[in-house]
């Protein structure tokens, strides 16, 4: 049996967990707003017609905080068609996904759905076909108490109080040629800086994000960040990064090493950011908002070009398999290992479109494997995050020398407990992972579970939806000042320790 060792020690801290990290993504394409979140007519639904089965799965999945309205299909988006008396709202052309948004669900909806889902919302601005003047009146709408046109408007629109959005995305992956209203990044970090100077003068508490490059593999990666920044880095708190994983092509034990290829494209962004910092002499440092990642089947996706104008249609409603949900385990421990600087994180998306939770309109909602590593680690990842100095066997890959362990802890000194988090990468042979525990001694074992399937290809559906689940473990034991725990082929795991005196699991 392969076997790795890590340290766990309070000494070694990397950074508080940023509850932010467990965001998602709310996009108007496809079918994850009509009948993903909303549906009217649907059994479940409010009177806003906010649909209640997705909703309590949007809790239990731990979300935090919610990007809208894209994606793509923020940059041909006018924020004002869904305002005001639903029936009166235009039905429009959207030039992203080739798709007629009706605009039944608009900011004043989504706020309200947020308030619901305990989330906060996360809005990004059309920096593509529109500019800083329609920025700043959207902010206007939202965050200004009243007594000015756009803010009466809202108090006349229902909502008296202002939605208080901190976080604002300047744009979405303007580096894309795909973006409608692509542009140079010359251009892009030009018009961030005035927007987001502009967006300061109407509400100085905004924290605002910058387009950082869609992927690792455009050309202009990294190259786009130094001109990006160069221009706009005294009027943005974070620089974005997206990052798909996606299968195709891909041996298991390849796709499986997805985390490897993440890890280092965080390590670029910071460094490329930091240049440009220590360039202009700044002592602020920029947090990185990966705020779209996912394991994305895109290879199976025809192309925009291909989509016809329908109203509601489904797109890239993607089915995990069991190694998916490994990867997005994987994912997540490399985005807490960058705790230091990664300061937001969104899961894209939230509802049927390369998604945790499906649904049938009209009928079931349920939880791919993905949503299992997500919720757990949303509900359990407490405290800091340890440097936990992995050692175990590598194997190679296109991303170079990959580790069969992926692991990292937290550490939640409040209440003594320890989160470790793992993956084995390997696809033939269980990993004996010892986790030395000499700082916690009389730490216990509360809980140990472990997601896998003798077939990583299996997914679950409506019917089959606890086919891939986290189960319990019984392959774990403290001795010695030591854990030990089995962790299977293609596997995800969790173990959370706990003081001996404290009671239950
Ligand atoms: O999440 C799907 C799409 O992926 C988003 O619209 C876009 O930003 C990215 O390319």
């Amino acid at each position: 049996m392969n076997t790795a060792t890590l340290v766990l020690d309070p000494a070694f801290r990397v950074a508080p967990v940023d509850p932010r990290v467990f965001g998602s993504f709310v996009e108007h394409m496809g079918r994850c707003v009509y009948t993903g979140l909303h549906e009217h007519d649907h059994p479940s639904a409010d009177e806003r017609g906010f649909r209640g089965d997705v909703l309590e799965l949007v809790r239990e999945l731990g979300a935090t905080m919610v990007r809208y309205p894209g994606g793509n299909f923020v940059s041909g988006y006018r924020w004002e068609d869904g305002i005001g008396p639903v029936d009166q709202r235009p039905r429009r052309l959207d030039l992203a996904w080739r798709a007629i948004e009706p605009n039944t669900v608009g900011v004043d909806e989504f706020m309200a759905w947020c308030r619901s889902a305990d989330v906060e919302p996360m809005m990004a601005v059309n920096l593509g076909t529109r500019g800083t003047k329609e920025a700043v009146e959207l902010l206007e709408y939202c965050n200004h108490p009243g007594g000015t046109a756009w803010s009466d408007l809202r108090r006349a629109n229902g909502s008296p109080d202002p939605h208080d959005v901190r976080v604002w995305c300047l744009g979405n992956e303007m580096d894309g040629p795909w973006q409608i209203g692509h542009k140079t990044a010359a251009e892009y970090g030009r018009l961030a800086a005035v927007t987001g100077h502009a967006m300061r003068r109407v509400d100085p508490r905004v924290e605002l994000v910058a387009c950082g490059s869609s992927g690792t593999s455009i050309p202009t990666f990294a190259s786009w960040e130094a001109t990006v920044l160069a221009e706009c880095y005294d009027q943005v708190d974070h620089v974005a990064l997206h990052h798909y994983a996606d299968p195709a092509g891909l041996s298991l034990g390849e796709h499986l090493a997805a985390g490897v290829e993440l890890d280092r494209a965080i390590g670029d962004i910071v460094a490329t950011a930091d240049h440009v910092g220590a360039r202009l002499k700044s002592r602020r440092r920029l947090g990185v908002a990966v705020d779209e990642w996912n394991v994305w089947y895109y290879s199976k996706f025809a192309g925009e070009e291909s989509l016809d104008w329908a109203e509601t249609k489904s797109l890239s409603e993607d089915d995990y398999t069991a190694a998916d949900a490994v990867v997005v385990g994987s994912l997540l421990i490399t985005l807490l290992r960058h705790a230091d600087r990664v300061r937001m994180a969104c899961l894209a998306q939230l509802v049927n479109v390369i998604a945790p939770i499906r649904t049938e309109p009209g009928g079931r909602a349920w939880r791919q494997t993905t949503f299992h590593p997500f919720a757990q680690t949303a509900a359990l990842a407490r405290g800091e995050v340890l440097r936990v100095e992995p050692r175990s066997p590598h194997y190679d890959t296109r991303f170079g020398d990959t580790p069969l362990l992926d692991a990292t802890a937290t550490y939640d000194e409040e209440s003594g407990a320890l989160t470790l988090l793992a993956v084995n990468r390997s696809t033939d042979e269980p990993l004996e992972l010892t986790a030395e525990l000499r700082a916690f001694p009389g730490h216990r074992v509360a809980t140990a579970t472990t997601l896998a399937s003798p077939d990583p290809g299996a997914t679950n559906t409506a019917d089959t939806e606890d086919r891939v689940v986290p189960r319990d473990n019984p392959q774990v034991t403290v001795a010695d000042g030591r854990v030990t725990v089995v962790l299977p082929p293609v596997s995800w795991n969790v173990v959370r320790l706990v003081p001996a005196s404290e009671q239950g699991g």
